[in-house]
């Protein structure tokens, strides 16, 4: 597929007097890139890149985005009119078939939502044996790597059952999400509903109790879609190049998914969110002193960072961050909440924050874990469990990628290269003549 965005200018590489012409990749929105595929081959050099801020792993049609002017689109619309008009399944289906769905095709997949909804029996008596205060990002990755022993033929080929393995799993993730914080909290399970749509299916298996039913609140429900959506997929992040990467060894949908998740839980990425509202919760209770923590991010001797701000990719507003922060007020309006000390402070850092040369020479804005928490706790989700929203939401964006990596005739695994900088060669010493080294 790359052969095909092959642009008519070249690049060229001097190496010791010796002239190498590259071919130059232009994708739809003008990004340009070094095609460096032979250069190993034709050179016997490798180009090193950690945390690979300049390596583009594959060509892709999914999402574009453009960190400079804060643009992010999901097949070619835009996010913010995708979060303000469409429902999530409706970006699911766009995300993992290409196209908005037709009322009927929607229709179609929302049956299969429904249908798949439940998760087998057996596979219940596993959140028994997971101890009490076991992490739900654990829990999740281990349960969403166990669906493939039961279903095992939706586990290979995508091929034409596309439709089938993504409902079944955008629709079972729901459910172990529910069931884990239901187990977490030591009520009794809820089970899936037919009759109500993903998001107030969700927010019901998490909420209703056999002493106190729960009433879906549609202004929560739709800022639930709203948040989904906004993190439905971003190219290349750390989660979506593992599954990628995972999956490009030929395994099967379930386990690259799991491993995805493993990569999200980790607090530089999605985990950020649970962080935030654990730092904001901190503040506050320190008696808001929020310039301490400002001033403790700036100190380059102290590790510490303001969570919820700064972006690999985006080095100006991050377009989700605006959203969820309009809708946060919404919401929190909606469930009769008319202030809340976290979102004043939030608001505050972000406004000392965005004319501090520090934050502003280094292009650190907030990002979409700033304002997210702030809307889960208003809806009553704890805190550790921000992570998984993180992945419901992400979930179509990591089946999309799988699928395009599947389809595409380019194929190959991925298996980066290094550079060696350990010990030469050096000769075997028999255990009995070793002598002990400082360790290195
Ligand atoms: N607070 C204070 N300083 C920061 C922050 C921050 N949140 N983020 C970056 N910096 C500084 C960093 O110290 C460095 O300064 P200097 O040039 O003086 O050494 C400079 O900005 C560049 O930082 P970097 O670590 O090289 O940037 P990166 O692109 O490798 O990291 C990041 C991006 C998101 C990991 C980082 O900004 C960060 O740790 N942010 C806080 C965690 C966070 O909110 N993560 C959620 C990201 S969005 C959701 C997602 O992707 O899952």
């Amino acid at each position: 597929m790359i052969d095909n965005y092959i642009y008519d200018k070249k690049a060229e590489l001097i190496i010791d007097g010796k002239t190498y012409t590259l071919p130059i990749v232009e994708g739809k929105e003008g990004e340009k890139a070094i095609d460096i595929r032979k250069l190993r081959s034709q050179t016997g050099y490798i180009t090193i890149d950690s945390g690979f801020m300049n390596t583009g792993s594959c060509v892709s049609s999914i999402t574009f985005l453009d960190g400079e002017k804060s643009i992010l689109n999901y097949r070619g619309y835009a996010i913010e009119d995708l979060a303000n008009n469409c429902s999530f399944v409706e970006v699911a289906y766009l995300l993992v078939h290409g196209s908005l769905p037709t009322q009927e095709q929607l229709s179609e997949f929302s049956q299969l939502l429904g249908g798949f909804a439940l998760i087998h029996e057996d596979m219940i008596h596993f959140f028994d044996h997971f101890p009490p205060y076991a992490p739900p990002m654990s829990i999740l990755s281990s349960m969403v790597n166990s669906l493939c022993n039961f279903y095992p033929e939706m586990s290979d080929n995508p091929g034409e059952n596309i439709d089938m393995m993504a409902a079944r799993l955008i629709s079972k993730i729901r459910t172990i999400a529910a069931f884990s914080y239901k187990k977490s909290m030591g009520q009794p399970l809820v089970y899936p509903r037919h009759d109500y749509s993903y998001c107030a299916n969700f927010l019901n298996m998490m909420f209703d109790s056999p002493v106190k039913p729960y009433v879906v609140n549609d202004a929560v429900v739709a800022a639930l879609n709203k948040l989904l959506i906004l993190h439905a997929d971003h190219e290349q992040n750390c989660s979506t190049s593992t599954v990628r990467l995972v999956g490009s060894a030929k395994v099967n949908l379930y386990a690259s998914i799991s491993a995805g998740i493993s990569a999200l839980w980790g607090p530089l990425h999605g985990g950020a969110n649970q962080a935030v509202i654990e730092m904001l919760e901190e503040i506050y209770e320190n008696g808001g002193n929020y310039m301490k923590y400002i001033e403790r991010a700036k100190n380059s001797k102290d590790p510490f960072r303001l969570v919820g701000f700064g972006h690999r990719v985006y080095k100006s507003h991050d377009p989700r961050s605006r959203i969820i922060k309009n809708a946060c007020e919404q919401v929190l309006a909606s469930m009769g909440f008319y202030s809340d000390p976290l979102l004043d402070i939030a608001r505050e850092i972000e406004e000392v924050v965005l004319r501090d040369d520090y934050f502003v020479s280094r292009n650190l804005y907030p990002n979409v874990d700033f304002y997210s928490g702030i809307i889960y706790r208003a809806i009553g989700i704890p805190s550790n469990m921000f992570t998984v929203m993180f992945a419901l939401g992400r979930l179509p964006g990591w089946i999309a990628h799988w699928k395009e990596m599947w389809d595409d005739p380019n194929w190959r695994i991925g298996r980066p290269r290094q550079i060696y900088i350990g010990p030469k060669r050096r000769p075997f010493v028999p255990v009995a003549e070793r002598k002990a080294y400082p360790a290195q």
